[in-house]
């Protein structure tokens, strides 16, 4: 497939059409973001390593039968990826208390959430995405009560397929967050799961080993990314 229009610029992907209506190719870029996008920097390998661990983590969801929009890998920071007509809300599963929670809450961060919660984010940056929930979503008509009952019974199947394989890493899953969007009318998930939009810890030592290296300014952000994707098979050469 060749690359034709970019349709669209996101914060840290550059989105294609292809010769096809019904595929795009997703571009990763080196770019980070953080405060809806008003601190961004450059990180040298970020976007061929989020490409692959995103490609590496869809195909596992895709083999536990969660459907995906993935179909391949181009290059070392491209993939060729079914078109979809993407939902405009977050769905965000937490399994342990951190970022927004522990703000809103005051809770202390690390505490374990059982059962997990499901929050919801309407896409709006100007507006720093804010939280909505199922009413919403339907008075606004963002989504059917149908197929978001469907995006929510995904989440939860990612989280079991997910927390077991970055507890066998030896990784904690804190929480994460999913995009999911309609293909000829089916709900299938779509953009990205990397370490940009979801929270991993060390299960001994409890270090962030996620993009909060970069809100927070820990350092170490790419080196963090590249461990957790040696720990779980991802290959990187
Ligand atoms: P939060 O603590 O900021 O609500 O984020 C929860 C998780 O979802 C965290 O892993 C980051 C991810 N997330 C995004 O990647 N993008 C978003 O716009 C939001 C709201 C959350």
């Amino acid at each position: 497939m060749q690359k034709k229009a970019e349709l669209y610029r996101g914060k840290a992907k550059t989105v294609y059409a292809t010769e096809s209506s019904d595929f795009l190719i997703l571009e990763f870029r080196n770019d980070t973001s953080a405060l809806d996008g008003q601190r961004i920097e450059q990180f040298d390998r970020k976007g061929m390593v989020n490409n692959k661990f995103n490609h590496f983590i869809m195909n596992k969801l895709e083999e536990a039968g969660i459907p995906t929009q993935m179909e391949r890998l181009l290059s070392d920071n491209e993939v060729l990826v079914k078109k979809l007509d993407m939902v405009p809300v977050e769905c965000v599963i937490r399994n342990r208390a951190a970022g927004s929670l522990v703000k809103r809450l005051g809770i202390e961060e690390g505490t374990l959430l059982n059962p997990p919660i499901f929050d919801l984010f309407l896409k709006d940056d100007a507006r720093h995405d804010p939280m909505v929930n199922e009413s919403y979503c339907e008075t606004f008509g963002w989504v059917s009560k149908e197929n978001l009952a469907e995006m929510k019974r995904l989440s939860y199947k990612a989280n079991d397929v997910l927390s077991e394989l970055f507890d066998k890493a030896g990784l904690i899953l804190v929480d994460f967050k999913l995009e999911f969007g309609l293909f000829h009318g089916k709900v299938v998930l779509g953009d990205e799961f990397s370490p940009d939009g979801s929270r991993l810890w060390d299960k001994n030592t409890l270090d962030k080993m996620d993009k909060d290296r970069f809100r927070q300014s820990l350092g170490g952000l790419i080196e963090a990314y590249e461990e957790v994707a040696r720990r779980i098979g991802v290959s990187l050469d």
